[in-house]
């Protein structure tokens, strides 16, 4: 029978129903199953960073109703925010009604960059260089044989000038080195290390800088959706209205940077959960995606969003996403491959379209709230557990505390502590 990631009411089942059903989805170990619980532990954490003196938990959730080129997936979202988990799913099941998520990506291709200071000519250097470029190849693959063995290694070689810098004239080399699987980070900088002599020679320079970009450009992925409007009919608002509504909200973003960036950081939102879950770098996603975002000149949204013919609403979202399965700790860290596992990713491109996925339907969510009820009504009662827990409640007063100020429209420490008291009697 074909696996579905559809679960209606997975949210309203007990915490201990809801492992139960990834794991058996998933096919996890008991040993991996009992991980999920207990997620790292300190002496691998000690070997992960420097100076570790303790652990610093998210909580880890699933979305589910994905349908991404055909193929179920259960989402693993490592974030501390409310609502986002929950916005994702109501997105994708809305998606899934158009026939899902179709996404592409790029091969991984990353950049190293080779900073040159005073090579004498510019022009000749530049030319000694792409002259070179079979040797500088080899030399960059020499390091890496099993990512070369693999299909990746060095993929092309650009030379950029800048005659004018701050510090005077510059020439920079672009080593396009392809990472298969990995994302790559330490292969590419060795890749750059290991050249640098040959171009100083080449170019009668000074290498500064040996490091990968991570405005990873010609690493990236796409995806693109279709809501039938049908699907957004709800809360006395037509379908149709819904959809318009959306494509304005989006189109304040696409003619001003203050919206842009809030619409592109919730599209992170989701992005970044999935990274901290599978053990990706998520930072080196941000920089990418924002430094994409601006590379027009003018900082853009990362999506794109419009109404067809019909009235249906279509979505669409480009970015570069620099992830892998494998290297760093994807590997390292027990909980990031029970959540790979619970992907069911094969390879660093299913997780870059799973993921631009991800980005698409956390912006739906996101557009879909806030151009209907607003985004506080959902977004409050979350946001009151969690000011009831810091404000001492625990166990089934969590609960209690939350629904009151909800209900009294105060949700404040105060309120909180308010409450709490009175329900204790003191
Ligand atoms: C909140 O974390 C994210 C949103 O602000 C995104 C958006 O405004 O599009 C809701």
């Amino acid at each position: 029978m074909e696996k579905t990631s559809r679960f209606p009411g997975f949210y309203k089942l007990p915490l201990g129903e809801r492992v139960r059903i990834v794991a058996e989805w998933a096919g996890l170990s008991p040993e991996e199953e009992a991980l999920l619980g207990k997620s790292l532990q300190l002496e691998q954490a000690e070997k992960m960073i420097e100076n570790v003196v303790g652990l610093f938990p998210l909580p880890l959730g699933i979305a589910v109703n994905f349908l991404i080129n055909g193929k179920d997936y259960l989402i693993p979202m490592a974030i501390e925010e409310p609502s986002v988990v929950a916005g994702l799913s109501h997105a994708a099941k809305l998606v899934r009604e158009g026939g899902g998520f179709q996404a592409e990506s790029s091969e991984p291709i990353m950049i190293a960059q080779i900073q040159v200071m005073d090579a004498p000519d510019l022009e000749k250097a530049a030319g000694k260089i792409l002259e070179a470029r079979e040797e500088i190849f080899r030399l960059a693959n020499s390091k890496h044989p099993t990512i070369v063995s693999l299909g990746g290694g060095s993929k092309g070689l650009e030379v950029r000038k800048f005659h004018n810098t701050p510090a005077g004239p510059m020439l920079v080399v672009h080593l396009l080195y392809d990472t298969r699987d990995a994302m790559g980070a330490n292969v590419v900088n060795t890749a750059a290390e290991t050249v640098a002599p040959l171009i100083e020679e080449l170019t009668g320079g000074r290498v500064v800088l040996r490091i990968l970009s991570n405005l990873s450009d010609r690493r990236l992925a796409w995806a693109r959706c279709t809501v039938p409007w049908k699907a957004l009919e709800g809360k006395g608002i037509s379908g149709k209205e819904v959809a318009k509504r959306i494509v304005e909200a989006w189109a304040l973003a696409a003619v001003d940077p203050y919206r842009a960036a809030t619409h592109n950081k919730g599209i992170m939102n989701g992005i970044d959960a999935v990274a901290i879950a599978t053990g990706n770098d998520w930072r080196a996603l941000e920089a990418g995606a924002h430094a994409y975002a601006a590379r027009s000149g003018s900082y853009s949204p990362l999506t794109t969003w419009k109404q067809n013919e019909e009235g249906d609403l279509e979505g669409f979202i480009e970015l570069p996403l620099a992830v892998g399965t494998v290297g760093g700790a994807t590997r390292v860290h027990p909980l990031a491959r029970v959540c790979l596992k619970i992907l069911g990713v094969k390879t660093a491109k299913e997780l870059a379209q799973i993921m631009a996925s991800v980005g698409l339907g956390q912006n739906l969510a996101a557009l879909l709230a806030l151009a209907t009820e607003g985004i506080q009504r959902g977004h409050m009662k979350l946001h009151a557990r969690q000011v009831a827990m810091a404000a001492g409640a625990t166990g089934e007063l969590v609960d209690l505390v939350a629904r009151r100020m909800v209900e009294e429209g105060t949700i404040s420490p105060a309120k909180a502590s308010e409450i709490l008291r009175e329900l204790k009697g003191n």
